[in-house]
């Protein structure tokens, strides 16, 4: 489905995706780890159009998608989750998805076509459920919590029905509780949207328990891939990343 080939990125001297080549099936559920600064919003970046790589390939199917704008690559169906929830301060979650999937439909079928207002509530409504948002469907976007906002987030980029969805730390900045909350409604998408999803994330055991594959970055490079148990295992990430972990973390 989207495949990196050679990846390369440099911000002058700095080398910030080192011949990346990755493959992300057609259904996939996949981490991108890494400490910071090792280069993983950079790749998505590149993935999304708003990078353009120094040299390398990216391909969706068996289209050449190297340097196109993000529009055109949200066109083909690659979406990502943007701090976005209060673009619609003003509106209730509900309008928010409603008004996101009224703004797909009319790009997928024209800005003159008609479709029934109850096609566009019956899917906001569905998003709402999916997220498992119901309660705050009727509160304004920009005074839900946090962690509700991030939702919002994810639920705006379903809205346009993507085929691969990229997440950057969609449980950034939660508590724990409200983590693992986040997660789990991420794999639940994931299983009923029967989507290609790429998700960054940096706390180890959410990863460990969410993803099927794991890819480990370290400057710029890819230093592991595997299941959740084969990198749990790997020396050089138990080393490089996992090791450093335990030290700041004795529990
Ligand atoms: N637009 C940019 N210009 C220059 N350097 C950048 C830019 N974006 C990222 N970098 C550098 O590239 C490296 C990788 O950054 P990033 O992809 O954000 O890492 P991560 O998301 O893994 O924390 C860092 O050293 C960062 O400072
Ligand atoms: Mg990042």
């Amino acid at each position: 489905m989207l495949r990196l080939e050679n990846l390369v990125k440099r911000f002058g001297g700095l080398v910030a995706t080192d011949d990346v080549s990755l493959n992300f099936p057609a259904g996939s559920l996949t981490a991108i780890i890494g400490p910071n600064g090792a280069g993983k919003t950079t790749l998505f970046n590149q993935i999304t159009g708003h990078l353009v790589p120094t040299s390398g390939k990216i391909w969706l199917g068996d289209e050449d998608i190297t340097g196109l704008k993000p529009v055109a690559i949200v066109r083909r169906g690659i979406g990502r989750a943007f701090q976005i929830a209060s673009i619609f301060p003003s509106m209730t979650v509900r309008e928010s998805l409603a008004a996101a999937v009224t703004a797909h439909r009319r790009s997928a079928f024209g800005l003159t076509s008609a479709f029934p207002c109850r096609d566009v509530a019956d899917r906001a409504d569905e998003l709402l459920h999916l997220l498992g948002m119901d309660k705050v469907a009727d509160r304004i976007s920009s005074e839900i919590s946090h962690g509700d906002q991030k939702l919002l987030d994810v639920g705006l980029a379903l809205a346009l029905e993507p085929k691969v969805l990229l997440l950057d730390e969609p449980a950034a900045g939660m508590g724990p509780e409200e983590r693992w909350q986040m997660m789990a409604t991420v794999q639940r998408l994931w299983k009923s949207a029967n989507m290609t999803l790429l998700f960054i994330e940096h706390d180890i055991e959410l990863v460990f328990r969410t993803a099927e594959v794991i890819h480990v970055l370290r400057y710029g490079a890819v230093l592991a891939s595997g299941t959740p148990d084969e990198i749990r295992g790997h020396p050089d990430v138990i080393e490089a990343y996992l090791g450093r972990e335990t030290e700041e973390d004795p529990a």
